[in-house]
């Protein structure tokens, strides 16, 4: 895959303001009073906010955070690559600086590789804290503010959790990603309520829903098995809330409306999928971050198994919402060209939650 130079430029930023310790973001939105209190005026998002009562787990309590990890044996377990592993995945460091690295450095790449996509999902779980308070205060609708206010309890615990064990397991964490942060930033300066919902509940989350699923897949440590599978227990219903809130609000909009999220998710999806690419490892490594990003990118993205199941639940929650095909099949077609669109029938995230709530009754 070959860059642009004006693309080239736009991956290789970093994380620059590493010694700061608040930023500040716009926030655009009008704060929402409603005095229509009557409660299940809404049954689904009433049903959920039932459920979420119930389901505040404790991270101090529920976690045990007495097991010993070793994250060095961690990365051994799922195998150190190496120059015939990589170019099985078509990445060829010939000519490159990499191409002195032994055991040790890409052992070091994965055990920081690791620290670094945790630390981007802690700073994640903190712009969905902050969203979801935003939602709490622009929603129109009580049953929507009762709910929303569950998850900010939520993302709260997972931001503590995720905290915790980067402090307490490994040796440090990253700032958060620069186009991370730009995303973020996106969404919480939009001044339209839905849109902290798209971006937050549907696109963010459900790309996190995706990772967490695959992270828990692959480690072999059991704490953070156990604390993944926390935090997903409660993310299934958090994307859930976007796709039943969303659902009734895209019903009254117009088809130029609804092009506007249809552009706002499929630029969020490109960023995510794109850009996100260990920037600030590269740097710490003292390796250029062009030459970086373009050795790992060897591949086609559109072409690439793991980047498409990113978005296993990302475009069944599209297509439920109606934003597959509002448009003549506007974001559909761009869908297709990521080679995404196979998911389109799995199961939404709202059906997936209301099965798993009645199995587990
Ligand atoms: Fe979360
Ligand atoms: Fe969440």
């Amino acid at each position: 895959m070959t860059f642009t130079a004006e693309q080239e430029e736009l991956l290789a930023v970093t994380n620059t303001d590493v010694d700061a310790t608040i930023r500040t973001v716009e926030n655009n939105a009008d704060t929402i009073f409603t005095w229509d209190y009557e409660k299940g005026a809404r049954a689904g998002l009433n049903k959920l906010y039932e459920k979420a009562k119930g389901a505040q787990w404790d991270g101090e309590r529920d976690l045990d955070w007495s097991i010993e990890v070793d994250q060095e044996e961690m990365v051994r377990l799922n195998g150190i690559p190496n120059r015939e592993s990589l170019l099985e995945l078509g990445v060829d460091i010939t000519g490159t600086s990499f191409e002195s690295w032994g055991e040790k450095e890409w052992l070091e790449l994965e055990l920081q590789s690791s620290i670094w996509a945790l630390s981007q999902f802690m700073h994640g779980e903190q712009g969905a804290l902050v969203c979801t308070a935003k939602i709490v205060e622009t929603v129109p609708w009580i049953d929507a503010k009762y709910y929303a206010a569950t998850q900010v309890m939520d993302e709260a615990r997972h931001v503590e959790v995720f905290s915790k064990y980067l402090d307490t397991k490994t040796d440090g964490w990253y700032p958060v990603n620069s186009h991370l942060q730009a995303l973020l930033d996106d969404i919480i300066t939009d001044n339209r309520w839905d849109m902290t919902y798209l971006g937050m509940q549907v696109m963010v989350e459900g790309l996190a829903l995706a990772a967490f699923g695959n992270m828990m897949n692959q480690t072999h440590d059991p704490l953070l098995r156990q604390l993944l599978r926390y935090v997903m227990s409660d993310e299934a219903r958090h994307v859930a809330f976007g796709v039943l809130s969303l659902q009734e609000y895209y019903g009254e909009l117009t088809e130029a409306e609804l092009l506007e999220r249809q552009e706002f998710a499929y630029d969020a999806a490109l960023r995510m999928r794109d850009r996100f690419q260990r920037q600030e490892i590269w740097e710490r490594f003292g390796i250029d971050v062009k030459e970086a990003i373009r050795t790992f990118s060897a591949q086609d993205p559109n072409e690439d198994p793991f980047q498409q199941l990113l978005f296993a639940k990302i475009v069944p929650n599209c297509k439920k919402l109606g934003l597959l095909d509002a448009n003549d099949g506007w974001l559909r077609k761009r869908f297709e060209t990521m080679h995404v669109i196979q998911f389109e029938d799995h199961i939404d995230t709202e059906a997936e939650y209301e099965l798993l709530d009645a199995i587990s009754g």
